[in-house]
């Protein structure tokens, strides 16, 4: 597969464009994105679904200006997809051979079950895993469903509401009863799914999330994986319903979604009652990660190997320089937590966590030596995006954090992430094995070479290059119910 690879999605209402770099096998990261909110569906719900002149000549303009942007990066492979307003226009030909004449660009027309699809794969791979959710992308002509469990798309569904269909056809005449009675009956096709997680996908879903976040004060500037419930997104949705445009600015929607805000809240607010969910997650991914995991995926049945996270990958692809240390410091932690995890009292599930941060330890070192725990820390904190939770990427980072003779937890930033982060204690023995860890391995020796013992409440270490180590252990602070003796 090509390194740089280009996917662009012509949704009904906004254009997309995300351009991929490939790092490793199945490691990768987003190089650039623009967006442009043609909304090539403008005008078409009331003229039989054809293409209007103008909608038309905007996206091929804008379409050129994508194509530009994708050989600045020196792209090889580019994928167009065309969603709802094409599927159902009689002239989409027309626009389609425009296109294929101008630029030499194929536009692929894809079915609404295909584009669900895309957006449950994205979701099944790149957000923390769940048993079962319902994926829910609710675009400008049309809404896909997929029914998710244990990471597998079981079932797919498209819809024909969305948010410029529901505002054409009813908004712009102020028949806002005639648009749930005409979304609640277009649901009613839709055949039982029960799960008590929705996943949200989509522009409208991505401009209300920002939104309550910024609203509620949320400590982390990431809208991929937030999590709330089903009573604060409906409450959410009340405000918006009934806002004026002055009232939706101060409640934090940009200009750009002012007149399609409403009808696509009130889509999402009948969806979320019709299939009484309890838990609503954002998904920042979608069909364009989608078409892109089609392509990277496709020896591998669409998913990624068990236990393979893309973010840590791309992360030590790109920033660990000398990776071995770090990889001996995970053996280490792996060894200590399974000897004294219980022990200390940490719950057996932040072992995942915990190995994730040793991996990461040294990538700050990417950057610049001294100080590289804090690199290390922002680093994560902001690349870790896919297959985990926020608290997961909260602690991961945050172990990142070192100061000689500090513990753990005097080291969380005010006014900032610290609620999503475990109790007290359980931080600062995490934080205790990780940087003891790194310090029984001061001489860089393999982590065989170190022997561990418990005997409550001595652990006992043996190796015999520890003098540097036994030089260091000053630097960490171990907790009251645990004695180390160090063995050469
Ligand atoms: C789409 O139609 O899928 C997108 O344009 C969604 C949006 O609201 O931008
Ligand atoms: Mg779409």
């Amino acid at each position: 597969m090509a390194q740089y690879t280009a996917v662009i999605d012509i949704g009904s209402n906004s254009m997309r464009m995300a351009v991929f770099q490939k790092t490793s096998r199945f490691a990768f990261h987003i190089l650039h994105e623009v967006k442009s909110s043609v909304r090539i569906s403008e005008n078409a719900y009331k003229n039989g679904g054809y293409l209007q002149d103008e909608a038309m000549d905007r996206t091929a303009r804008a379409l050129g200006e994508f194509l530009s942007v994708a050989r600045s990066f020196g792209v090889r492979k580019i994928l167009c997809v065309a969603t709802s307003a094409l599927r159902d226009a009689p002239n989409a030909n027309q626009f389609i051979s425009r296109i294929r004449h101008h630029y030499n660009l194929s536009i692929k027309i894809i079915s609404g079950e295909k584009e669900a699809y895309y957006g449950g794969i994205a979701c099944a791979n790149l957000l923390p895993p769940l048993k079962d959710a319902i994926t829910v992308d609710v675009g400008g002509g049309s809404s896909e469903f997929t029914f998710l469990r244990n990471g597998k798309v079981e079932q797919l569904f498209s819809l024909n509401i969305g948010t410029v269909r529901i505002k054409e056809l009813y908004f712009d005449t102020g028949d806002i009863n005639g648009a749930i009675r005409h979304i609640d009956s277009v649901l009613s096709s839709l055949p039982d799914l029960v799960s008590e997680t929705l996943i949200g996908i989509g522009g409208t879903f991505r401009a209300l999330t920002r939104a309550l976040m910024k609203k509620e004060g949320y400590p982390l500037k990431k809208l991929h994986a937030f999590s709330t419930t089903e009573t604060s997104f409906l409450r959410f949705s009340e405000q918006i319903q009934g806002a004026t445009t002055k009232k939706l600015k101060s409640l934090y929607i940009k200009p750009d979604r002012f007149d399609t805000i409403k009808p696509g809240t009130l889509i999402l607010d009948r969806i979320i009652r019709h299939l009484k969910v309890k838990t609503l997650i954002c998904s920042g991914v979608g069909v364009r990660e989608g078409v892109f995991l089609s392509d990277l995926l496709r020896n591998a049945k669409d998913r990624f190997p068990a236990n393979y996270n893309p973010s840590v990958r791309y992360l030590l692809d790109t920033y660990a320089i000398h990776s071995d240390h770090a990889l001996e410091c995970s053996h280490l932690c792996r060894g200590l937590f399974e000897l004294i995890g219980s022990h200390l009292g940490i719950p057996p599930r932040y072992k995942h966590e915990l190995i994730i941060a040793a991996k990461l330890l040294s990538i700050g070192v990417g950057i610049q030596y001294y100080a590289y725990q804090a690199h290390s820390h922002y680093l994560a904190l902001n690349a870790l995006d896919y297959g985990l939770s926020h608290p997961q990427i909260v602690l991961i980072s945050h172990l990142l954090l070192f100061k000689k003779g500090a513990r753990s937890s005097e080291l969380i930033p005010k006014n900032s992430y610290g609620s999503l982060l475990p109790d007290t204690t359980t931080l600062n023995n995490l934080s205790m094995i990780l940087w003891l860890s790194n310090i029984l391995l001061a001489s860089r020796v393999d982590s065989k070479q170190i022997g561990l013992k418990f005997d409550n409440p001595t652990l006992t270490v043996h190796g015999s290059n520890l003098y540097l180590a036994r030089e260091q252990l000053k630097h960490i602070i171990l907790p009251k119910n645990l004695t180390l003796v160090l063995k050469d």
